[in-house]
């Protein structure tokens, strides 16, 4: 099969397009013939050996995916070969930018009709996220105000969206050039974090969800009333340190399951959550798609097609 590796650590440029064996169904495994993959940040993250997860070569980089089921694994018997399905790998695995993969079938999910392959593996991964972080770390409530940090972002358009859903007010930071985007997400109120400063405009937050990272996780904390929580999943493995003990810093276990990936097949069916801006790469253009994504001011998703 065709697939997209590393042979080691480095630029866009280390990312190869080429032959790599085909995947086997092991016990409790499907071989789904994969239809699109997504690009997440971790992906350059690791391609580059600045993620804290290191693999080993030749690896196949991409973590989520949307395709067709082609082989079953010993005892698999809830799905069947032709269900459309979408899945994220599990954390200590990917290959998802590859025609094939094999995964566990208890980790994928059926894809309706009425998403496209393409919409499935842009929200995957990052509504897996969102939900994880918003919903079951958070717990955020209705009547309750957050501020999501990098609202432009993939993950961020998942959790602006079902934060308004469950009847949260929702401030969200962006360049000026996302804001008619993310007015029409929902957000109630967006700060151009390149002419005003978060910290000075936004304060009594019950929840921060940061998505951005670096000075933006340290200044998040100034915005929480007493008793407020905050969420990171931009830096690092870790939640940060509080500088104030009146707050809770938490950092969201996106663990792999189905439910999850069903619950996001609910949300969008019943039009609570859209899919993002998609901006579409042929499987062996990844590399551009990454120096997009390194760029880290593109909105929504980049998603690489695959057949
Ligand atoms: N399981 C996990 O823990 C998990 C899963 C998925 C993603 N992540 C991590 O979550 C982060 C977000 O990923 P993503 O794919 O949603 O988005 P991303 O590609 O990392 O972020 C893109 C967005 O960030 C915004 N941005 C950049 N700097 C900003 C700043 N200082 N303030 C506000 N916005 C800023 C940009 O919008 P503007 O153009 O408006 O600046 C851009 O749209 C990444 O670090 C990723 O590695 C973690």
């Amino acid at each position: 099969m065709k697939a997209v590796y590393i042979e080691r650590h480095g630029g866009p440029e280390e990312l190869k397009y080429g032959d790599q064996p085909d995947p086997v169904a092991g016990p409790g495994e499907v071989v789904v013939d994969i239809h699109a993959a997504s690009v997440n940040g971790a992906d350059w993250k690791v391609r580059s050996g600045q993620s804290y997860r290191k693999g080993q070569f030749p690896h196949v980089l991409g973590r989520d995916f949307s395709g067709v089921v082609s082989a079953l694994g010993e005892g698999v018997t809830d799905l069947r070969v032709g269900d459309p399905v979408f899945g994220v790998t599990e954390a200590s695995r990917e290959g998802a930018y590859a025609e094939k993969i094999a995964i566990k079938a208890a980790i994928v999910a059926n894809k309706p009709d009425s998403i496209s392959h393409v919409d499935a593996a842009a929200l995957a991964l990052a509504g897996l996220t969102a939900l994880v972080s918003v919903e079951d770390t958070l717990k955020l409530r209705d009547g309750e105000t957050i501020l999501v940090q990098g609202g432009a972002g993939g993950v961020a358009a998942f959790a602006i969206q079902l934060a308004k859903h469950i009847g949260a007010r929702v401030i969200t930071t962006a360049r000026a050039a996302n804001h008619a985007y993310l007015r029409a997400l929902g957000v109630d109120e967006i700060i151009d974090y390149t002419a005003q400063d978060f910290t000075k405009v936004v304060s009594g937050c019950d929840a921060v969800f940061d998505t951005v990272g670096g000075d933006v996780t340290e200044r998040s904390f100034a915005v929480l009333k007493p008793g407020g929580r905050a969420a990171f999943i931009a830096s690092g493995p870790e939640a940060p340190k509080p500088p104030r003990s009146d707050v809770r810093s938490l950092r969201p276990n996106v663990a792999r399951d189905r439910p999850h990936l069903e619950r996001i097949v609910a949300l969008v069916s019943a039009g609570a959550v859209k899919p993002p801006e998609i901006t579409l790469f042929p499987l062996a253009e990844a590399a551009a798609a990454h120096r997009v994504s390194e760029g880290r001011h593109f909105r929504g998703k980049l998603v690489l097609t695959v057949r």
